[in-house]
């Protein structure tokens, strides 16, 4: 093994397509690879920046961890776990918040969506924000550089997250010296990079514009079935970089298939038509999948068992990443 993966996600919602495609499928085939070892897990501590609910917390976390493992991830071979069984991340993310300019947190993402929301309703721009949702990136780059990760599959939307942690990683490592801590990489999945959901805008748990992976055959199709489409009739050529439904199927596509698909939306095909190969493409992707996730949802000891056994070895890779970082910085030095 030469390369660490890392990838985490946080259970704030059902899982949909957009995960699947943007982080677990090229999650799963990194992890296959001989000289990669994958550590990937829930970020239930990042959950808790909206969650207020109990059991929708372990719900949700379940739903995740049973996604990952329906779709194929191996425990044996993949270190699975919550990030709350890894205490030695928040010991990291105290050292990694006196190394993050300020700044840094005023600019990510989705600290500033909120804040451009607030100020377009007139309102206190920090209404509503907690200090987890401000400091959200700072904890992330912990969740990387606990582990020593080289390499994060994530879709385009978490590229900005992981240029914060490098760049955490780059101020301390200038501190302390090269090898304080390991400079990671974002991966991200060409064709898949931002899968656009029912509506247009990215697909995404707080959108409610999701497919969710594992809705039941019926409810998947009338899922598919409300994509937005404009009113051109049945037999006019559709421009398939314009249309919602190509853009989403498309993302299970390769290449050459993706153009083939192509073709039929340029030569004219039905909405209703090209909306059943998408649900088609969907259904044949997901059915053993779905199966295997109702029977882990219907005994959840078996996904908190898988989860577990991670949280092991996890922590044990967290606790010799600390212990050089703290000796290096002389705290709680023994020596
Ligand atoms: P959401 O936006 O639904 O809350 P998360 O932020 O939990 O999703 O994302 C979990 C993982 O799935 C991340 O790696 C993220 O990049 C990826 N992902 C989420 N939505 C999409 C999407 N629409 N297209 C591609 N990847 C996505
Ligand atoms: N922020 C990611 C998301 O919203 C989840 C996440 C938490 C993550 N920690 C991570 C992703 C570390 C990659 C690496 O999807």
């Amino acid at each position: 093994v030469s390369r660490i993966a890392l990838t985490g996600i946080k259970p704030t919602g059902t899982p949909h397509l957009g995960n699947y495609l943007g982080a677990i499928e090229p999650g799963l085939a990194l992890a296959e690879r001989s000289d990669v070892q994958a550590y990937y897990f829930i970020a239930d501590y990042h959950a808790l920046t909206t969650i207020r609910d109990r059991e929708e917390l372990v719900r949700l976390t379940r739903e995740v961890a049973a996604t990952w493992l329906a779709f194929g991830l191996d425990p044996d071979r993949v270190v699975f776990y919550r990030q709350s069984d890894v205490p030695e991340l928040f010991e990291l993310s105290w050292v990694l918040a006196c190394m993050c300019p300020k700044g840094f947190m005023n600019k990510a993402h989705a600290y500033k969506a909120c804040v451009q929301e607030n100020e377009a309703a007139g309102v206190d721009p920090d209404a509503g924000v907690n200090m987890g949702l401000y400091t959200y990136p700072i904890l992330m780059a912990a969740d990387i550089v606990g582990v020593d990760a080289d390499l994060v599959p994530v879709g385009q939307d978490q590229v900005q997250h992981v240029e914060i942690a490098r760049d955490i990683v780059l101020r301390t490592n200038h501190a302390w010296g090269e090898g304080t801590l390991k400079l990671p990489e974002a991966m991200i999945r060409g064709e898949a990079a931002v899968v656009p959901g029912l509506d247009g805008r990215k697909m995404s748990k707080s959108y409610g514009n999701t497919i969710p992976c594992f809705e039941p055959t019926k409810r998947l199709r009338k899922t598919v079935m409300r994509i937005t489409t404009d009113s051109l009739p049945p037999e006019a050529p559709k421009d398939p970089e314009t249309s919602l439904v190509y853009r989403i199927h498309s993302a299970m596509l390769s290449r050459p298939q993706a153009e083939e698909l192509a073709a039929r939306y340029r030569e004219g095909i039905a909405w209703g038509e090209a909306k059943q190969l998408l649900f088609e493409a969907i259904e044949e992707r997901v059915a053993e999948p779905r199966a295997r996730y109702e029977e882990l949802m219907a005994h959840p000891e078996r996904i908190d068992a898988a989860l577990a056994a991670g949280a092991e070895r996890a922590r044990e890779r967290a606790r010799a990443v600390l212990g050089r970082v703290r000796e290096t910085l002389g705290i709680a030095y023994s020596r």
